[in-house]
């Protein structure tokens, strides 16, 4: 390794200043005079963007391998399946000359219309920061860095570039960090690229708190921060605020300002230098791994097939799939002859190959007889004879096969949905075919939830094929005649409505600002507390076998937080055929602090089980799967109590409970304040203590002052308006009485409460009375 220290010391200002802002759109400054040499990197993420001139931002990129998007990995909840995934752009990187590929996303799908969904994990922080924990060991396993983004709550497209997203301290915590910190902590990604919206009235670009309190000294990242490419607005406040490199560049009046700010002392040295340590470790790492060569297009399209299989989610099905065999099929939709597989923007991949739906159908449908309409245009124009045309080849088949897909401009980097619907032509194509051909299976392909209440009745099945990449088509027809038993399960909740989702009346936001006013209920975490019936839940998914779950035990039934448990469940097949589940456990508090969601997923596993098989199933749940974030004490606390383990197969679908009993081993310090009413001080074991001696007496002089305990005078309870009342406050009723100030009484009390000297007048005499 190279001596990086001495490194920086031969450095010229100017040459540090280069290094922290981009050559080019995709390269960092090389020094060749030090042996420093620049650094590639390329989107991400479920494929490689690399474009040949490094000097272009937009032209169309080399080609590679474009897996299923996000949403689809997500899908799969096979974690070993997305590291292998991860390799597979490693070696791609490695053949296209890329040293970092800008990616996973681990964003929260906040809001269902959000125009990146597609390419983000999960409306759950904990099985967001599962796949992107595995995503980046598969891809830096093979020496290629990644690029963990959107850092962080850049959860819609409307306005990104300057929204600032309103969010309290738990949320942000418990929501919209986690999976980050799962990340950071436990697969140390080479570089996390900031959000280009600003949390809580800061640019991510600048925020301190985000960039240097919470991921290098909270979480120990040590890689470099990259910006979002543009996301810099003023580059010696993102500097100091955590930001080691801009992208793009070339930005020689950055570099300048840099320089400038170095020489006028409005920037430390020391903190470029360190920006420069943390780029050229990376820089040196990646120059470890020898670049070019090629890689394995057909092993790596076939990957692609299998995450598609695997991620693909079987929503509906009367037992018309797996196909049995039909003679005519009527494949209708134009989305069977132009695969739709990946979204707009900057991860746009040029694929290596496409399979066409059509084309793997008729492999495997060897023997069958296919005809086609193409049921409806590329647009959102309504052709009334394209439905007439599909209902008479859909009537004379023994099935209808409808390969359904957004217009591709709906789902891009850059704007939300503006809803969450099929266009009225698809709807009407669906429901007229549906009205003809009992035997109707529906395949959408889409990167996001779409409404489904105007069709879902007519069609026997319906497949979310999600946004499938290039070798979706043959998962597909993988799925439809049975050669893979699907197994995908829904990472986020399908609402009916757009209208019954958690964020509905706080987004866009306005005059720049969003407000996150649900708070920690997004995604199923609302609908379960809110009780709203959704289309499909979080988790869910079908089979062409079925499973039980039996046998739920815990290692122990009391534990305490810091050793956790472990829970196991016997899974069996209970079906003819050979099938995955997906074993998921939730936890929920019985009674907590403050308010949490009725259950959370912690834990899960995929399993795969042979006709009558079982497995035991071991989960672990750790400290963390217990507790929740509190702002008053600034950290993630536990409190003694019982806890329900809930196993099951979808977030509705809770198959087996088990309660146990937490043991806190936390000591908190009292929150109490000047201004904490009587209650809190009541609850408060040390506040309690050393109040009670006072209580006594107060009881009896509020007897005095307001004419007995209850108080018929004015009809309503007034302990109960006393105990919620500051108790400084409650003190000026008796201030005469005090041998000083209700303020001094209250600081000496807190003084005991808190450690602090001895305070020896708070207890009341009746000689020292006034
Ligand atoms: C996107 C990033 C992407 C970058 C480089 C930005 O607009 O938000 O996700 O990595 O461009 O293409």
């Amino acid at each position: 390794m190279k001596n990086i220290t001495k490194i920086i010391k031969q450095m010229t200002l100017e040459e540090k200043a280069a290094l922290c802002t981009g050559a080019s759109p995709w390269t960092t400054t090389p020094i060749e005079r030090l042996g420093v040499p620049e650094l590639t990197v390329s989107d991400g993420p479920h494929g490689v963007r690399r474009v040949a001139d490094v000097d272009s931002l937009l032209e169309k990129s080399l080609p590679a391998t474009c897996f299923p998007t996000a949403s689809c990995m997500a899908s799969t909840w096979d974690v070993e399946l997305i590291q292998q995934l991860g390799e597979a752009i490693a070696e791609e990187c490695v053949a296209l000359k890329v040293d970092v590929v800008l990616g996973p996303g681990a964003n929260m799908k906040r809001i269902p219309q959000g125009g990146r969904n597609f390419e983000y994990y999960s409306e759950d922080p904990y099985l967001a920061g599962k796949m992107a924990t595995s995503f980046i060991h598969g891809v830096q396993g093979k020496g290629v860095g990644t690029s963990l983004k959107h850092y962080a709550t850049n959860n819609q497209e409307y306005q990104r570039l300057t929204i600032n997203s309103v969010v309290d301290e738990r949320t942000l915590r418990e929501i919209y960090l986690p999976a980050f910190e799962m990340a950071v902590k436990n697969a140390h990604p080479w570089t996390v690229m900031c959000a280009y919206n600003r949390l809580n009235g800061t640019y991510c670009s600048e925020h301190h708190k985000l960039l240097v309190d919470i991921l290098e000294n909270e979480w120990g990242f040590e890689g470099f921060v990259v910006s979002d490419w543009g996301a810099v607005h003023d580059r010696i406040a993102s500097l100091k605020g955590g930001v080691d490199l801009e992208m793009p560049g070339p930005r020689e009046l950055r570099v300048k300002a840099v320089v400038d700010a170095v020489k006028n002392g409005s920037l430390e040295e020391a903190r470029l230098d360190d920006a420069v340590r943390r780029i050229l470790e990376i820089l040196f790492k990646a120059s470890q791994t020898p670049k070019g060569g090629s890689f394995d297009e057909a092993t790596h399209h076939a990957l692609a097939r299998r995450v598609a299989g695997e991620g693909m989610v079987l929503l509906k099905n009367n037992g018309i799939l797996p196909l049995k065999d039909p003679q005519h099929i009527a494949v209708i939709g134009r989305s069977a002859k132009n695969a739709y597989f990946q979204g707009g923007g900057s991860s746009h991949i040029n694929p290596t190959q496409v399979d066409v739906p059509f084309v793997e159908l008729q492999i495997l449908a060897a023997n069958a007889e296919l005809s086609y309409a193409e049921g409806y245009p590329a647009d959102e124009s309504y052709r009334q004879e394209m439905i007439d045309e599909a209902v008479l080849l859909a009537r004379a088949s023994e099935v209808a096969l409808l390969y359904i897909c957004l217009p591709e401009t709906k789902e891009s980097e850059g704007y939300d949905r503006p809803d969450l619907d099929l266009t009225t032509q698809q709807v009407s194509l669906i429901n007229a075919v549906s009205a003809v051909q009992p035997n109707t299976v529906v395949i959408i392909n889409n990167g996001a939830p779409v409404v489904m209440s105007e069709w879902i009745e007519g069609p026997a099945a319906v497949l979310e094929a999600w946004m499938m990449g290039q070798a979706g088509g043959g998962a597909i027809a993988d799925v439809l005649y049975g050669k893979v038993n699907p197994s995908g399960r829904l990472a986020e909740s399908f609402p009916l409505r757009l209208v019954d989702t958690p964020a509905y009346i706080n987004y866009p936001g306005g005059n720049g600002d969003v407000r996150y006013g649900e708070g920690i209920f997004i995604g199923y975490r609302y609908y379960d507390a809110k009780q709203v019936p959704v289309l499909f839940p979080f988790g869910y998914g079908l089979s062409y076998t079925s499973f039980t779950f039996t046998n739920l035990k815990v290692s122990t039934q009391t534990f305490k937080d810091v050793d956790g448990l472990e829970v196991s469940v016997d899974v069996t097949n209970t079906g003819k055929l050979t099938g995955k589940e997906v074993v998921q456990v939730y936890v929920h508090d019985h009674k907590s602090g403050l308010v949490r969601p009725p259950k959370e997923l912690k834990g899960f596993a995929k399993v795969e089980l042979q006709p009558g098989e079982t497995k035991t199933i071991t989960i672990p749940l750790d400290f963390r799967a217990f507790a929740y974030y509190h702002p008053g004490y600034k950290q993630w606390i536990t409190e003694d109590g019982e806890f329900d383990i809930l196993v099951g197969a979808s977030a509705t679908d809770i198959r087996n409970v088990q309660k146990v009993q937490l043991q806190s081993t936390l000591e908190l310090p009292s929150l109490l304040n000047r201004y904490s009413t009587l209650r809190e001080w009541l609850e408060d074991e040390q506040g309690k203590s050393v109040l009670m001696p006072m209580v006594q007496q107060m009881t009896s002089m509020m007897r005095d002052t307001f004419g007995g305990e209850g108080s018929e005078g004015i009809g309503m309870d007034v302990s109960g308006f006393m105990m919620d009342m500051p108790f400084m406050d409650m003190l000026y009723f008796f201030s005469s009485d005090l041998p000083t100030t209700p303020e001094e009484v209250v600081d000496g009390l807190l003084a005991q409460v808190h450690g602090k000297e001895r305070y020896a007048g708070a207890v009341i005499s009746p000689g020292d009375r006034r």
